[in-house]
């Protein structure tokens, strides 16, 4: 399940509204401190289970940066992106002195956003909010940026989900997923598909795709 709509009430802005509004600072404010997702945490087992070393890896659209931390605490280098500066004044302060030296912080749109050769593309929630006409170019930068062997992890929004419409947003059919993921071994495909509970301020259904993917 995904935490982005906790312990709903309709007078609390959970994630969810923050995020419907592209209330980026709103939306950091509320989910500080929540633990890395499941997508980042499959793919560092799966690295670890190979016995590969903590490598360098890009944190796509990163936000406060819970994944970040995760990275970071588990030795890898980071270049951490994100189009809203205020994400990387909620990271800072909570990255160790230790491992400054191992984060670049760097603003960036998915549009403009340039990605170095990497062991790990990691883009929780970022993929769904980049525009239709960007994604197949940043998409193809993704692919390329990931080393073989390297792996994709992250989410896509499905068609099925009540944010299909938006014109500024991205989502996929399960065969458009398998499509992008052709060069890749899927190692989870997680398919989330639910309603609201309607006591939430803006009931939604859900359709996700929690996605970890070795590239050939
Ligand atoms: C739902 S949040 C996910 C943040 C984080 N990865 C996580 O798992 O919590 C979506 C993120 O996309 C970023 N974002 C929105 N539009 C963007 C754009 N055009 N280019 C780059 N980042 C963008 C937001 O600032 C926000 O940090």
């Amino acid at each position: 399940m995904t935490d982005e709509t906790p312990d709903a009430h309709p007078l609390v802005m959970t994630p969810q509204d923050f995020s419907a509004a592209n209330d980026w600072p709103g939306y950091f404010g509320a989910v500080l401190g929540k633990p890395p997702r499941d997508t980042l945490l499959a793919a560092l087992a799966a690295f670890e289970h190979e016995g590969v070393a903590a490598g360098l890896a890009v944190d796509l659209a990163a936000g406060e940066g819970r994944d970040t931390l995760a990275l970071l605490e588990r030795g890898w280098r980071v270049v951490a992106t994100d189009a809203e500066p205020a994400a990387f004044e909620y990271l800072w302060p909570r990255v160790p002195a230790a491992a400054h030296d191992r984060l670049t912080a760097t603003v960036a749109r998915f549009d403009d956003t340039a990605l170095p050769p990497c062991d790990l593309v990691n883009a929780s929630f970022a993929l769904p909010f980049c525009a239709p006409q960007y994604l197949p170019a940043l998409w193809a930068r993704i692919v390329a940026a990931i080393r073989p062997g390297g792996r994709f992890a992250g989410q896509f929004f499905g068609d099925r989900d009540s944010w299909a419409s938006r014109a500024d947003r991205t989502h996929h059919t399960h065969d458009d997923v398998l499509a992008l993921l052709a060069g890749f071994d899927i190692e989870m495909l997680r398919v989330e598909e639910r309603d609201d509970p309607p006591d939430v301020r803006e009931p939604k259904h859900w359709h996700l795709f929690h996605v970890v993917a070795r590239k050939r």
